[in-house]
């Protein structure tokens, strides 16, 4: 309903509301839709978690990312400064740098586990070209996941692949021609998606696998995963780390920050689903097991492209578009630490992304170890909730779980307590009874819902 979307204003329409929208999907849309949504849907029993997984996207994730996004365009800054020039005259000033940290460290810390999963997908990329998986058992495919994990130096070699792919667009500050790739490489990736719940539903275990994904069996939630529904929430759209406060700072007014954000929402968990339909049939057609873990991608799909028509063609085409989602999402990852070590310490743009890059990697030697010669080692395992749990586990369910929900947390703060009703009802432009829904929901279903989940998680 903007000025841009006037008939006369096509090219302004492209630059403006459909750039936001692909920066902002190719950030959403990444590992966590495609990897980590079927993981932890296995492992916290299927349906039921699927619910409150859609739940808190749409009481929590939507009504945040719409705050970062207003947030941003309002501030028309970097995160911080946008929070700090809004709140002009709060004294909790100093409290909102904490958002900005929080999305640092965040991405900092993501990144590091992202990018040896991405190795993985890059490692798979010759294994599906080379023939390797067709006509193999699940077996066989298990010992070919099985083996790239036991060798801690090919996964570096990948980890490091991965992260100098992420590092050179950084470096270079130009996302531009990576975000018209989106264009092109998101439907086609949605697409093949499509292509693999086709071959799902011919694999014998459609029934079952649908029905694992959307009946939903209260009896299989727990505390833990209710707090694992909604930091997934957080993860895959992006929030809680300022991302879509930087983005949002681009956002021409007049265009509707509701629509948008809709829209990326749906896109993102639309891939999502498709990805559980396509896995969780050859899952149950195969006597796999749903709750394998973060590997269970990499057992499953491949099984099905070692059977399917074409199977080395769709199979070499998924890695790479894998790839390509979570290079675009890795980049949005990095990009935070980066500015602001170019901001705050004066560095130039490719001795930030250098020393950024670099320690990120270093850290990421962790996650590498987690999966081979440190995979008896965890260090918090006397709390129960984090029992079994490698570095590589703590790190994924440290950021999703705590960081993501409490920077969203004080985002809903913010635009529920601190930002002026007008100022907002300006910016989001919605009829009264949709913006008095959205400012009920920052205000206080938001915080009650992040709180309520940590407080029963604690005790
Ligand atoms: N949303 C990305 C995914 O689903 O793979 C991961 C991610 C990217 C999380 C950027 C947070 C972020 F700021
Ligand atoms: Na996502």
């Amino acid at each position: 309903s903007g000025a841009l979307e006037g008939s006369s204003a096509k090219r302004g329409l492209w630059s403006s509301r459909l750039a936001f929208i692909l920066a902002a999907t190719g950030s959403a849309v990444g590992l966590g839709n495609i990897w980590k949504f079927p993981y932890i849907t296995g492992e916290n029993g299927g349906g039921a978690f699927v619910l409150m997984y859609l739940l808190c996207i749409a009481v929590v994730g939507i009504p945040i990312m719409m705050a970062e996004v207003m947030i941003g365009r309002r501030g028309g800054h970097n995160p911080v400064k946008s929070l700090q020039m809004i709140a002009e005259r709060d004294r909790l000033k100093p409290a909102w740098k904490l958002v900005g940290a929080i999305g640092i460290l965040a991405g900092f810390l993501i990144l590091s586990f992202y990018s040896v999963i991405g190795g993985w997908a890059v490692s798979y990329v010759g294994t599906a070209a080379s023939g390797q998986l067709t006509g193999q058992s699940a077996d066989a495919i298990g010992a070919i996941f099985s083996g790239l994990l036991s060798e801690p130096l090919t996964l570096l070699l990948w980890h490091s692949v991965f992260m100098a792919l992420v590092m050179v667009v950084v470096a270079k500050g130009v996302h531009s021609g990576l975000e018209r790739a989106v264009t092109l490489l998101m439907p086609a990736l949605f697409v093949l998606l499509l292509i693999m719940v086709g071959y799902a539903m011919t694999s014998g275990g459609f029934a079952k696998g649908a029905a694992f994904l959307f009946e939903p069996d209260f009896s299989k939630l727990t505390t833990t995963g209710l707090l694992v529904a909604l930091g997934h929430a957080f993860f895959t759209l992006s929030l809680g780390m300022a991302v879509m406060i930087a983005y949002g700072s681009y956002l021409p007014k007049g265009i509707s920050i509701a629509k948008t954000s809709i829209t990326v929402s749906i896109i993102d968990t639309g891939v999502a689903l498709l990805a559980g339909l396509a896995i969780f049939p050859v899952v149950f057609a195969n006597g796999l097991e749903p709750g394998a873990g973060p590997g269970l991608i990499f057992q499953t799909l491949p099984l099905a492209f070692g059977q399917m028509p074409f199977g080395s063609f769709f199979g070499t085409l998924f890695f790479v578009l894998l790839i390509f989602a979570a290079w675009t999402s890795g980049i949005s990852l990095l990009e935070p630490i980066v500015e602001w070590l170019e901001e705050r310490k004066g560095m130039n743009r490719t001795i930030s992304t250098l020393i950024a890059g670099i320690v990120c990697w270093a850290l990421g030697i962790a996650s590498i170890l987690s999966l081979n010669l440190w995979s008896d080692v965890t260090p918090l395992g006397f709390i129960p909730m984090l029992e079994g749990k490698t570095i590589f586990d703590l790190l994924d369910f440290f950021t999703a779980n705590i960081l993501l929900p409490l920077g969203g947390l004080a985002v809903a703060v913010f635009a529920g307590w601190v930002m002026s009703r007008q100022a907002m009802e300006k910016e989001l432009a919605l009829s009264a009874p949709a913006f008095k829904l959205w400012y009920v929901t920052v205000r206080f279903v938001t915080p009650i819902a992040v709180a309520t989940v940590f407080i029963y998680n604690l005790l």
